[in-house]
Protein backbone atom coordinates (compact mmCIF):
# COMPACT_ATOMS: atom_id res chain seq x y z
CA UNK A 1 0.00 0.00 0.00
CA UNK A 2 1.37 3.65 -0.72
CA UNK A 3 0.72 5.90 1.81
CA UNK A 4 0.82 9.13 0.77
CA UNK A 5 1.95 12.65 1.81
CA UNK A 6 2.60 15.98 0.87
CA UNK A 7 6.11 15.10 -0.75
CA UNK A 8 5.22 11.09 -2.14
CA UNK A 9 7.01 10.44 -5.63
CA UNK A 10 7.27 7.25 -6.10
CA UNK A 11 9.96 5.06 -8.27
CA UNK A 12 10.43 1.95 -9.88
CA UNK A 13 13.26 -0.34 -8.69
CA UNK A 14 15.17 -1.64 -11.83
CA UNK A 15 14.52 -4.85 -12.31
CA UNK A 16 17.40 -7.15 -10.95
CA UNK A 17 18.27 -4.48 -8.32
CA UNK A 18 18.23 -6.04 -4.79
CA UNK A 19 15.16 -4.61 -2.64
CA UNK A 20 11.74 -6.21 -1.17
CA UNK A 21 10.06 -2.82 -2.13
CA UNK A 22 9.15 -2.48 -5.71
CA UNK A 23 8.97 1.49 -5.99
CA UNK A 24 11.00 3.78 -3.92
CA UNK A 25 11.23 7.80 -2.73
CA UNK A 26 11.93 9.59 -5.72
CA UNK A 27 14.93 12.35 -5.07
CA UNK A 28 13.60 16.15 -5.20
CA UNK A 29 12.56 17.03 -8.46
CA UNK A 30 14.37 20.25 -8.19
CA UNK A 31 17.63 18.94 -7.30
CA UNK A 32 17.23 17.36 -10.67
CA UNK A 33 16.78 20.53 -12.06
CA UNK A 34 12.91 20.01 -13.17
CA UNK A 35 11.07 23.87 -12.37
CA UNK A 36 7.51 22.33 -11.49
CA UNK A 37 6.75 20.21 -8.22
CA UNK A 38 3.56 19.05 -8.01
CA UNK A 39 2.96 17.18 -4.97
CA UNK A 40 -0.20 14.58 -4.21
CA UNK A 41 -1.73 16.14 -1.48
CA UNK A 42 -0.64 19.51 0.04
CA UNK A 43 -1.39 19.89 3.98
CA UNK A 44 1.24 22.94 4.43
CA UNK A 45 -0.85 24.63 1.75
CA UNK A 46 -4.29 23.65 3.41
CA UNK A 47 -2.78 25.17 6.67
CA UNK A 48 -1.73 28.60 5.57
CA UNK A 49 -5.02 29.09 4.66
CA UNK A 50 -6.69 28.53 7.93
CA UNK A 51 -4.11 28.90 10.10
CA UNK A 52 -5.75 31.82 12.19
CA UNK A 53 -8.47 30.03 13.03
CA UNK A 54 -6.67 27.03 13.77
CA UNK A 55 -4.33 27.73 15.96
CA UNK A 56 -6.66 29.79 18.52
CA UNK A 57 -8.33 26.24 18.55
CA UNK A 58 -6.22 24.13 19.61
CA UNK A 59 -4.85 26.86 21.99
CA UNK A 60 -8.63 27.36 23.65
CA UNK A 61 -8.29 23.37 24.41
CA UNK A 62 -5.22 22.83 25.53
CA UNK A 63 -6.34 26.15 28.29
CA UNK A 64 -9.46 24.35 29.29
CA UNK A 65 -6.92 20.92 29.62
CA UNK A 66 -10.34 19.05 27.51
CA UNK A 67 -7.95 16.65 26.38
CA UNK A 68 -10.11 13.43 26.47
CA UNK A 69 -14.00 13.57 26.15
CA UNK A 70 -15.61 17.10 26.69
CA UNK A 71 -17.69 19.75 24.92
CA UNK A 72 -15.37 19.84 21.83
CA UNK A 73 -16.03 15.90 20.96
CA UNK A 74 -19.02 16.60 21.75
CA UNK A 75 -19.50 19.82 19.76
CA UNK A 76 -17.82 18.22 16.65
CA UNK A 77 -19.81 15.07 17.16
CA UNK A 78 -23.07 16.84 16.42
CA UNK A 79 -21.60 19.32 13.69
CA UNK A 80 -20.91 16.07 12.23
CA UNK A 81 -24.04 14.10 12.39
CA UNK A 82 -25.56 17.22 10.86
CA UNK A 83 -23.27 17.41 8.17
CA UNK A 84 -24.14 13.62 7.37
CA UNK A 85 -28.04 14.28 7.92
CA UNK A 86 -27.77 11.56 10.56
CA UNK A 87 -28.71 11.93 14.34
CA UNK A 88 -25.81 10.22 15.99
CA UNK A 89 -22.63 10.74 15.63
CA UNK A 90 -19.15 9.01 17.80
CA UNK A 91 -15.87 10.47 17.36
CA UNK A 92 -13.45 7.79 17.56
CA UNK A 93 -9.55 6.93 17.11
CA UNK A 94 -9.40 6.11 13.70
CA UNK A 95 -11.18 4.69 10.55
CA UNK A 96 -10.15 1.02 11.21
CA UNK A 97 -11.18 2.03 14.74
CA UNK A 98 -14.69 3.14 13.62
CA UNK A 99 -15.22 -0.29 11.26
CA UNK A 100 -14.22 -2.39 13.87
CA UNK A 101 -16.54 -0.87 16.41
CA UNK A 102 -19.27 -0.94 14.24
CA UNK A 103 -19.04 -4.44 13.32
CA UNK A 104 -18.73 -5.70 17.05
CA UNK A 105 -21.71 -3.15 18.00
CA UNK A 106 -23.46 -4.65 15.37
CA UNK A 107 -23.11 -8.51 17.00
CA UNK A 108 -21.03 -9.26 13.79
CA UNK A 109 -18.66 -12.09 15.40
CA UNK A 110 -16.64 -15.44 14.91
CA UNK A 111 -18.35 -17.55 12.02
CA UNK A 112 -19.77 -15.16 10.51
CA UNK A 113 -19.25 -13.38 6.61
CA UNK A 114 -19.19 -9.87 5.31
CA UNK A 115 -19.24 -9.31 1.99
CA UNK A 116 -17.10 -6.58 0.64
CA UNK A 117 -14.18 -5.50 -2.04
CA UNK A 118 -11.44 -6.39 -3.28
CA UNK A 119 -10.69 -3.62 -4.12
CA UNK A 120 -9.82 -1.15 -0.51
CA UNK A 121 -7.26 -0.27 1.59
CA UNK A 122 -6.26 -3.26 3.90
CA UNK A 123 -7.80 -1.17 7.19
CA UNK A 124 -11.59 -2.69 5.52
CA UNK A 125 -10.66 -6.06 5.84
CA UNK A 126 -8.62 -5.94 9.08
CA UNK A 127 -11.93 -4.66 10.32
CA UNK A 128 -14.01 -7.42 9.56
CA UNK A 129 -10.88 -10.15 10.61
CA UNK A 130 -10.56 -8.19 13.81
CA UNK A 131 -13.87 -8.98 14.75
CA UNK A 132 -13.72 -12.61 14.34
CA UNK A 133 -15.56 -12.65 11.16
CA UNK A 134 -14.71 -13.59 7.77
CA UNK A 135 -14.27 -11.18 4.31
CA UNK A 136 -16.13 -12.56 1.42
CA UNK A 137 -15.06 -10.77 -1.37
CA UNK A 138 -17.09 -9.64 -4.48
CA UNK A 139 -15.71 -7.89 -7.69
CA UNK A 140 -16.15 -4.48 -8.61
CA UNK A 141 -18.16 -2.27 -11.07
CA UNK A 142 -15.64 -1.46 -14.03
CA UNK A 143 -16.49 2.04 -14.66
CA UNK A 144 -16.97 3.21 -10.65
CA UNK A 145 -14.37 0.69 -9.34
CA UNK A 146 -17.08 0.29 -6.36
CA UNK A 147 -19.06 -3.26 -5.41
CA UNK A 148 -20.59 -4.20 -8.52
CA UNK A 149 -24.15 -5.08 -7.06
CA UNK A 150 -25.66 -7.30 -9.70
CA UNK A 151 -22.71 -10.09 -8.04
CA UNK A 152 -23.55 -9.82 -4.36
CA UNK A 153 -26.87 -12.39 -4.35
CA UNK A 154 -24.12 -14.36 -5.57
CA UNK A 155 -22.08 -14.14 -2.61
CA UNK A 156 -24.88 -14.68 0.37
CA UNK A 157 -24.73 -17.91 2.26
CA UNK A 158 -26.42 -18.91 5.82
CA UNK A 159 -23.19 -17.30 7.34
CA UNK A 160 -23.84 -13.86 5.69
CA UNK A 161 -24.68 -10.77 8.42
CA UNK A 162 -23.65 -8.07 6.39
CA UNK A 163 -22.95 -6.25 3.46
CA UNK A 164 -19.89 -3.52 3.70
CA UNK A 165 -19.41 -1.46 0.18
CA UNK A 166 -16.56 1.15 0.23
CA UNK A 167 -16.85 4.00 -1.37
CA UNK A 168 -13.80 4.24 -2.97
CA UNK A 169 -11.80 7.43 -4.35
CA UNK A 170 -15.00 9.46 -3.08
CA UNK A 171 -17.58 8.00 -5.06
CA UNK A 172 -20.56 6.10 -3.35
CA UNK A 173 -21.65 2.57 -4.10
CA UNK A 174 -24.82 1.82 -5.51
CA UNK A 175 -26.58 1.80 -1.97
CA UNK A 176 -30.36 1.38 -3.30
CA UNK A 177 -30.13 -2.14 -4.32
CA UNK A 178 -27.37 -2.64 -1.57
CA UNK A 179 -30.00 -2.23 0.82
CA UNK A 180 -32.60 -3.96 -0.81
CA UNK A 181 -30.96 -7.16 -1.22
CA UNK A 182 -29.65 -6.32 2.45
CA UNK A 183 -33.58 -6.23 3.76
CA UNK A 184 -34.00 -9.42 1.71
CA UNK A 185 -31.60 -11.25 3.92
CA UNK A 186 -31.72 -9.37 6.86
CA UNK A 187 -28.49 -8.35 6.72
CA UNK A 188 -26.52 -5.27 8.36
CA UNK A 189 -25.27 -2.55 6.17
CA UNK A 190 -21.66 -0.67 7.45
CA UNK A 191 -20.75 2.09 4.78
CA UNK A 192 -16.96 2.40 4.38
CA UNK A 193 -17.12 6.29 3.82
CA UNK A 194 -13.44 6.14 5.03
CA UNK A 195 -12.26 8.51 1.19
CA UNK A 196 -16.18 10.14 0.86
CA UNK A 197 -16.91 12.79 3.44
CA UNK A 198 -19.87 14.93 2.33
CA UNK A 199 -20.17 12.30 -1.00
CA UNK A 200 -23.84 11.88 -2.25
CA UNK A 201 -25.89 9.41 -3.36
CA UNK A 202 -28.86 10.37 -5.08
CA UNK A 203 -29.11 13.48 -3.37
CA UNK A 204 -28.05 12.31 0.26
CA UNK A 205 -24.94 12.17 2.16
CA UNK A 206 -23.22 9.25 2.86
CA UNK A 207 -22.49 7.93 6.19
CA UNK A 208 -26.54 7.32 7.04
CA UNK A 209 -27.54 5.80 4.07
CA UNK A 210 -26.77 2.52 5.53
CA UNK A 211 -27.19 1.09 9.55
CA UNK A 212 -23.68 1.98 10.07
CA UNK A 213 -21.42 4.63 8.53
CA UNK A 214 -17.99 5.10 8.96
CA UNK A 215 -15.27 8.05 8.63
CA UNK A 216 -11.56 8.75 8.85
CA UNK A 217 -9.85 11.57 9.33
CA UNK A 218 -6.61 10.60 8.49
CA UNK A 219 -4.59 13.60 7.88
CA UNK A 220 -4.68 13.53 3.86
CA UNK A 221 -8.01 12.53 3.64
CA UNK A 222 -10.84 15.09 2.53
CA UNK A 223 -11.47 16.51 5.88
CA UNK A 224 -8.14 15.27 8.03
CA UNK A 225 -7.33 15.85 11.68
CA UNK A 226 -3.79 16.18 12.50
CA UNK A 227 -3.35 12.83 13.63
CA UNK A 228 -5.45 9.82 13.36
CA UNK A 229 -9.08 10.11 14.17
CA UNK A 230 -12.17 8.97 12.74
CA UNK A 231 -16.14 8.67 13.06
CA UNK A 232 -19.39 6.52 13.19
CA UNK A 233 -22.22 7.86 11.94
CA UNK A 234 -26.00 5.87 12.92
CA UNK A 235 -29.79 6.70 13.03
CA UNK A 236 -29.75 3.44 15.67
CA UNK A 237 -29.85 5.20 19.01
CA UNK A 238 -29.39 1.30 20.62
CA UNK A 239 -26.26 0.88 17.98
CA UNK A 240 -24.93 4.56 19.06
CA UNK A 241 -24.81 4.08 22.64
CA UNK A 242 -23.14 0.63 22.11
CA UNK A 243 -20.43 1.74 19.97
CA UNK A 244 -19.84 5.00 22.56
CA UNK A 245 -19.83 2.37 25.41
CA UNK A 246 -17.28 -0.07 23.83
CA UNK A 247 -15.32 2.60 22.12
CA UNK A 248 -14.88 3.72 25.93
CA UNK A 249 -13.38 0.49 27.83
CA UNK A 250 -17.42 -0.37 28.02
CA UNK A 251 -17.85 2.08 30.80
CA UNK A 252 -21.20 3.14 31.33
CA UNK A 253 -20.42 5.53 34.17
CA UNK A 254 -17.00 6.07 36.51
CA UNK A 255 -15.51 2.52 37.93
CA UNK A 256 -18.65 0.88 36.03
CA UNK A 257 -17.91 -1.53 33.32
CA UNK A 258 -21.00 -3.31 31.83
CA UNK A 259 -18.87 -4.74 28.66
CA UNK A 260 -15.21 -5.24 27.78
CA UNK A 261 -14.34 -2.68 25.24
CA UNK A 262 -12.17 -0.71 24.06
CA UNK A 263 -9.82 2.47 23.87
CA UNK A 264 -10.72 3.80 20.62
CA UNK A 265 -11.61 7.29 21.39
CA UNK A 266 -11.16 11.06 19.42
CA UNK A 267 -9.63 13.12 21.39
CA UNK A 268 -10.29 17.06 22.40
CA UNK A 269 -7.40 18.79 20.08
CA UNK A 270 -8.67 16.42 16.46
CA UNK A 271 -12.40 17.41 17.63
CA UNK A 272 -11.42 20.82 17.89
CA UNK A 273 -9.27 20.61 14.82
CA UNK A 274 -12.14 19.11 13.10
CA UNK A 275 -14.35 21.44 13.98
CA UNK A 276 -12.70 24.22 12.34
CA UNK A 277 -12.06 22.31 9.00
CA UNK A 278 -15.52 20.92 8.74
CA UNK A 279 -16.57 24.58 8.05
CA UNK A 280 -14.61 24.78 4.94
CA UNK A 281 -15.21 21.03 3.74
CA UNK A 282 -17.94 22.37 0.93
CA UNK A 283 -15.66 24.61 -0.47
CA UNK A 284 -12.72 22.30 -0.78
CA UNK A 285 -14.94 19.75 -1.95
CA UNK A 286 -16.46 22.24 -4.75
CA UNK A 287 -12.67 23.06 -5.58
CA UNK A 288 -11.60 19.29 -5.90
CA UNK A 289 -14.82 19.19 -8.23
CA UNK A 290 -13.35 21.70 -9.86
CA UNK A 291 -10.28 20.57 -10.43
CA UNK A 292 -11.30 16.93 -11.26
CA UNK A 293 -13.55 18.36 -14.01
CA UNK A 294 -10.38 20.70 -15.31
CA UNK A 295 -8.68 17.13 -15.68
CA UNK A 296 -11.50 15.67 -17.40
CA UNK A 297 -11.81 18.39 -19.70
CA UNK A 298 -8.28 18.31 -20.77
CA UNK A 299 -7.79 14.87 -20.85
CA UNK A 300 -9.67 13.97 -23.45
CA UNK A 301 -8.98 11.96 -26.44
CA UNK A 302 -6.24 10.20 -24.66
CA UNK A 303 -5.21 7.06 -25.00
CA UNK A 304 -6.32 6.61 -20.51
CA UNK A 305 -9.58 6.22 -19.19
CA UNK A 306 -10.39 9.54 -16.80
CA UNK A 307 -13.27 8.65 -14.20
CA UNK A 308 -16.87 8.08 -14.69
CA UNK A 309 -19.50 10.31 -12.29
CA UNK A 310 -21.99 8.13 -11.80
CA UNK A 311 -25.99 9.65 -12.17
CA UNK A 312 -26.65 8.79 -8.79
CA UNK A 313 -23.56 10.31 -7.61
CA UNK A 314 -22.09 13.00 -6.25
CA UNK A 315 -18.33 12.08 -6.23
CA UNK A 316 -16.05 14.25 -4.02
CA UNK A 317 -12.74 12.97 -5.25
CA UNK A 318 -10.75 12.10 -2.71
CA UNK A 319 -8.53 10.66 -5.44
CA UNK A 320 -8.66 11.39 -8.64
CA UNK A 321 -7.84 7.95 -10.92
CA UNK A 322 -6.96 7.41 -14.39
CA UNK A 323 -6.72 4.00 -15.84
CA UNK A 324 -3.38 3.22 -18.07
CA UNK A 325 -2.55 -0.08 -19.80
CA UNK A 326 1.09 1.66 -19.69
CA UNK A 327 0.73 2.71 -16.04
CA UNK A 328 3.81 1.80 -14.73
CA UNK A 329 5.81 3.41 -17.17
CA UNK A 330 3.37 6.47 -17.38
CA UNK A 331 3.86 6.61 -13.62
CA UNK A 332 7.94 6.92 -14.14
CA UNK A 333 7.19 9.52 -16.97
CA UNK A 334 5.18 11.75 -14.73
CA UNK A 335 7.96 11.41 -11.58
CA UNK A 336 10.48 12.61 -13.82
CA UNK A 337 9.07 15.56 -14.43
CA UNK A 338 8.27 16.31 -10.79
CA UNK A 339 4.39 15.31 -10.35
CA UNK A 340 3.95 13.22 -7.49
CA UNK A 341 1.32 10.10 -8.23
CA UNK A 342 0.54 7.12 -6.08
CA UNK A 343 -1.54 3.29 -6.89
CA UNK A 344 -4.83 2.85 -5.41
CA UNK A 345 -4.25 0.00 -4.93
CA UNK A 346 -1.59 -1.81 -6.64
CA UNK A 347 -2.18 -5.64 -5.37
CA UNK A 348 -5.59 -6.58 -4.90
CA UNK A 349 -6.69 -7.43 -1.38
CA UNK A 350 -7.39 -11.01 -2.21
CA UNK A 351 -3.42 -11.65 -3.59
CA UNK A 352 -2.48 -10.06 -0.68
CA UNK A 353 -0.18 -12.62 1.55
CA UNK A 354 -1.77 -11.57 4.44
CA UNK A 355 -5.08 -13.08 2.85
CA UNK A 356 -3.97 -16.44 1.28
CA UNK A 357 -6.00 -18.25 3.95
CA UNK A 358 -9.43 -16.88 2.20
CA UNK A 359 -8.05 -19.34 -0.96
CA UNK A 360 -8.90 -16.95 -3.32
CA UNK A 361 -6.29 -16.86 -6.68
CA UNK A 362 -5.53 -14.71 -9.37
CA UNK A 363 -8.47 -14.78 -11.61
CA UNK A 364 -10.77 -14.39 -9.29
CA UNK A 365 -11.93 -11.07 -9.19
CA UNK A 366 -10.67 -9.76 -13.18
CA UNK A 367 -12.04 -6.25 -12.64
CA UNK A 368 -10.16 -5.79 -9.12
CA UNK A 369 -7.29 -7.09 -10.81
CA UNK A 370 -7.27 -4.84 -14.10
CA UNK A 371 -7.56 -2.00 -11.77
CA UNK A 372 -4.39 -3.20 -9.69
CA UNK A 373 -2.31 -3.39 -12.75
CA UNK A 374 -3.68 0.03 -14.35
CA UNK A 375 -4.80 2.61 -11.70
CA UNK A 376 -2.95 5.62 -11.42
CA UNK A 377 -3.69 8.22 -8.85
CA UNK A 378 -3.07 11.97 -10.52
CA UNK A 379 -2.10 14.85 -7.48
CA UNK A 380 -5.44 16.35 -6.35
CA UNK A 381 -6.27 18.30 -3.53
CA UNK A 382 -8.64 21.66 -2.92
CA UNK A 383 -5.80 24.17 -3.70
CA UNK A 384 -4.77 22.19 -7.05
CA UNK A 385 -3.72 25.09 -9.20
CA UNK A 386 -4.60 25.51 -12.96
CA UNK A 387 -0.84 25.42 -13.18
CA UNK A 388 0.10 22.41 -11.44
CA UNK A 389 -2.89 20.56 -13.88
CA UNK A 390 -1.53 21.66 -16.79
CA UNK A 391 1.77 20.75 -15.95
CA UNK A 392 0.14 16.88 -14.58
CA UNK A 393 -1.53 16.86 -18.10
CA UNK A 394 1.09 18.09 -20.01
CA UNK A 395 3.25 15.58 -18.49
CA UNK A 396 0.31 12.73 -20.04
CA UNK A 397 -0.07 13.97 -23.65
CA UNK A 398 4.22 14.18 -23.68
CA UNK A 399 4.10 10.62 -23.01
CA UNK A 400 1.04 9.66 -25.44
C1 LIG B 1 -11.28 2.81 2.31
C2 LIG B 1 -10.64 2.99 3.66
N1 LIG B 1 -11.16 2.34 4.72
C3 LIG B 1 -10.65 2.49 5.94
C4 LIG B 1 -9.56 3.30 6.18
C5 LIG B 1 -8.99 3.35 7.56
O1 LIG B 1 -8.89 4.61 8.09
P1 LIG B 1 -7.75 4.97 9.17
O2 LIG B 1 -6.46 5.09 8.43
O3 LIG B 1 -8.22 6.26 9.74
O4 LIG B 1 -7.75 3.87 10.17
C6 LIG B 1 -8.99 4.01 5.12
C7 LIG B 1 -7.86 4.93 5.34
O5 LIG B 1 -6.80 4.87 4.86
C8 LIG B 1 -9.53 3.84 3.82
O6 LIG B 1 -9.01 4.49 2.77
Amino acid sequence: MIRYDSRVTLVRIPAGQKSNVQYRYAEEPSKKGIKMNVPFVDLKAQYAQIRDEINPAIQEVIDKASFVGGPYLRAFEKEFADFCGAKHAIGVSSGTAALHLSLVACGIGPGDEVITVPNTFIATTEAISISGARSVFVDVDPESYNIDVSKIDGAITPRTKAILPVHLYGQPADMDPILEIAGRHSLTVIEDAAQAHGAEYKGKKVGGLGHVGCFSFYPGKNLGAYGDGGMVVTNDPQVAEKIRLLGNHGRAERNRHTHEGFNYRLDGIQAAILSVKLKHLEDWTARRRHNAQRYNELLQNLDIITPTEKKFAKHVFHLYIIKSSRRDALAEHLQARGVAVGFHYPIALHLQQAYAHLGYQRGSFPVTERCAEQVLSLPMFAELTEEQIQHVVNGIKEFQ
